[in-house]
């Protein structure tokens, strides 16, 4: 066979897929928790809600989508990322007041693919819409570190900033073009490029941070609002004890944030890739997308690179392994006992020797073996340093209890 996955999409299998598994089950009790229901949008969408909503500045805009004509000549796209997509699902809804929401999924970006950057990727991400004090930035921010720190993401840091709104970053945006007007024969094309059409994004800039220390910085340019809502936001973290640092060259790399942006960083990770996840608020994004007005904010985290980071392996999600000396069609029902009682176990369907089962049990790292001996006979379970007979029965509390 010659097929392969296209280029940056990758296959998950075992024993790769368990540390998936359990970041996904983490994920769903987590946003349970904090109070957000799961919302589901489509990964296709028009390709203009993520002009208006993700940015058509954007590099993810410009050079990253897959874009194409549908059999009617509709032009959609992969979504690149889901904030947008909930955003259009709340107004459509006619929803109003605070709604909150979660998300897992797959999100396509065109970029050139290596470890922890792919063509098609997973987000688990929040959005908190229809709400606009700080506590709900302190909230959003503290559930994707609580996330973090349970899926074990080692060295993980936050960064937070403040953008602006528009009453403050129009002055700012001017000041910072004509900074960088100024010094523009030393920066990069990348940069220079940036000047006109978005220069926020050139702070943001790896290659020339060291020519961008006197830059003027959002953070101090904000309006008194701005600052109050940001210094608010700040305390409710020290309060929290969610620790954070101040990051004033943070920008991002979407259109749509207003006021409080951040990003969770794994040191671990290589530099170009550290990034596990970003958010921030986007007071003016509905609009954006031609609705009424609805302040919110979310983040995205990105399954691949959460994984990355992390060095130990996860446990097998099996509990035990039923060895039957009886054949299959005896073994199932007694599988199949232990499996209603809440215990996970697998079997050989296939009627293999007692030796080729348990070569697959310790294949597949089964904790423990069961040995079936027939029908109404008891179970001989053999751990590392422990063998014990039982009835079938009490199979099910024994293993919950180990
Ligand atoms: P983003 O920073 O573009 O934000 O993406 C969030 C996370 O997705 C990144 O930190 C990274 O972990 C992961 N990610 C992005 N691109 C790739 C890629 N090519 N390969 C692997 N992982 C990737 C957003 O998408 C915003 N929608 C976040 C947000 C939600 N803001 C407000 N609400």
């Amino acid at each position: 066979m010659s097929f392969r996955p296209p280029k940056g999409t990758d296959d998950v299998l075992a024993p790769e897929s368990q540390a998936w598994r359990r970041a996904l089950r983490l994920w769903d009790e987590l946003t349970t928790r904090y109070g957000y229901p799961p919302v589901m949008t489509p990964v296709v969408e028009a390709t203009e809600l993520f002009e208006r909503g993700t940015g058509d500045s954007t590099e993810i805009v410009t050079k990253e989508m897959y874009t194409f004509a549908d059999r009617a000549g509709r032009s959609l796209t992969l979504r690149p990322e889901v904030t947008p997509g909930v955003v259009r699902a709340y107004l459509q809804a006619g929803m109003q007041g605070a709604w909150k929401g979660a998300y897992s999924g797959p999100c396509f970006r065109y970029e050139q693919p290596q470890a922890g950057r792919r063509r098609q990727f997973w987000q688990v991400g929040v959005e908190y819409l229809g709400v606009e004090g700080p506590t709900a930035d302190a909230e959003v921010i503290e559930l994707g570190y609580r996330y973090l720190e349970a899926v074990g993401v080692p060295d993980l840091e936050l960064r937070v900033n403040s953008l602006g709104d528009p009453e403050c970053r129009p002055a700012y945006v001017e000041e910072l073009r004509s900074h960088l007007r100024s010094i523009a024969a030393d920066l990069s094309a990348d940069s220079a490029k940036l000047i006109d059409v978005n220069p926020l994004r050139a702070l943001d800039s790896k290659t020339d941070k060291p020519l961008l220390g006197d830059a003027p910085k959002p953070a101090d340019r904000l309006c008194a609002a701005c600052r109050r809502h940001h210094e608010s936001v700040r305390r409710a973290l020290d309060g929290l004890r969610v620790p954070y640092t101040q990051d004033d060259s943070l920008v991002r790399g979407l259109d749509y944030y207003t006021r409080t942006a951040f990003e969770y960083v794994g040191r671990g990770l290589d530099a170009a890739q550290n990034a596990v996840g970003g958010g921030g608020r986007y007071d003016g994004l509905a609009e954006a997308l031609g609705g009424r007005a609805v302040p919110g904010l979310g983040f995205a985290l990105g399954v691949e690179r959460m994984l990355l980071s992390l060095a130990e392996p996860v446990d097998p999600s099996l509990g035990a392994y039923l060895v039957s000396e009886t054949g299959p069609e005896d073994a199932i029902a007694a599988v199949s006992l232990l499996r209603r009682e809440g215990a996970s176990v697998d079997f050989d369907t296939e009627g293999r020797s007692v030796k080729a089962q348990f070569r697959a049990a310790r294949r597949l790292g089964a904790p423990v073996i069961l040995v079936w001996r027939g029908e109404g006979r008891l179970v001989d379970a053999q751990t590392e340093g422990e063998r014990r007979e039982m009835p079938l029965g009490e199979a099910p509390a024994w293993l919950k209890a180990r």
